[in-house]
């Protein structure tokens, strides 16, 4: 039977998807409010370098995002706003309870139209070939089973000439930050897990699946294989996180 690493656990890959489903199930309703929580705010300067490297023309120029593992459509909604009238954007997730939240918040910003909330799996995306002028990924590669398959995914629904963007947590290399980030991790993220959505486990999840992505050289390697070209990464906040950037050529 094939394995694969849930945090530090060893599980069936088939079972893996289940157990990161009941993850993002627990903390649906309070995920973007713990993103502002455990990042400081940070996560936001974080999506606004990848929204700037997605580039949605300011024209009325028709322009079609799709943000797969979108969630709760944060990146979407970032897009979308940063773009002109012909920015569209769909969010694709696995997770009904993270769409039922985008979904809502779509309604409140009368965003019904310019942001879809579409029930999918990285791994098997239901879109045509080449249908979409870009494709972001923000903390979801590492979710899923299967990241090879889940990239060729992405790569064959990009058209030619579109980016594919991938922002991920990364390894933090600067001397005296990493133990501090280290600790930050260990302890103090799971303890705000458990003051805010009732439960440590979760983000104790999270961690150690932080811990065990490949580095952004292997993943970039990955992303070659997959078919991207001109495949680069930055490293941004002294490496907590990586932007992976790679082209449909
Ligand atoms: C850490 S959240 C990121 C959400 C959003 N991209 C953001 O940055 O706010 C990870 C998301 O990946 C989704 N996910 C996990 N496995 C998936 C899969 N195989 N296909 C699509 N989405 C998946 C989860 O449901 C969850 O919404």
């Amino acid at each position: 039977m094939r394995e694969t690493h849930f945090g530090y656990r060893q599980v069936p890959l088939d079972d893996k998807q289940a157990l990161v489903d009941d993850v993002f199930h627990k903390v649906a309703r309070r995920y973007d409010l713990m993103n502002d929580l455990m990042s400081a705010g940070l996560h936001r300067a974080w999506k606004d370098a990848l929204v700037t490297a997605i580039n949605p023309p300011k024209s009325d120029r028709e322009f079609a995002l799709l943000d797969v593992a979108g969630g709760t459509g944060d990146v979407s909604f970032r897009t979308v706003a940063s773009g002109g009238h012909g920015t569209r954007a769909t969010v694709a997730d696995i997770n009904t309870e993270m769409l039922a939240v985008g979904r809502e918040r779509a309604r409140e910003r009368g965003l019904d139209d310019a942001v879809t909330f579409v029930d999918a799996n990285a791994e098997s995306l239901p879109f045509p070939d080449k249908s979409f002028d870009a494709v972001s990924i923000a903390f979801g590669i590492r979710n899923a089973p299967r990241i090879d398959v889940a990239l060729k995914e992405m790569h064959r629904v990009l058209r030619i000439g579109g980016r594919f963007l991938c922002l991920e947590f990364s390894n933090v290399d600067v001397p005296g930050l990493d133990a501090l980030y280290e600790l930050y991790s260990f302890n103090l993220v799971p303890a705000i897990g458990r003051a805010v959505v009732g439960d440590a486990e979760p983000y104790r999840y999270l961690v150690e699946s932080i811990r065990r992505f490949p580095r952004p050289n292997a993943f970039a390697e990955m992303m070659r294989t997959a078919g991207f070209a001109r495949v680069s990464h930055r490293v941004i906040s002294g490496g907590i996180v990586a932007l992976h950037s790679g082209w449909r050529l």
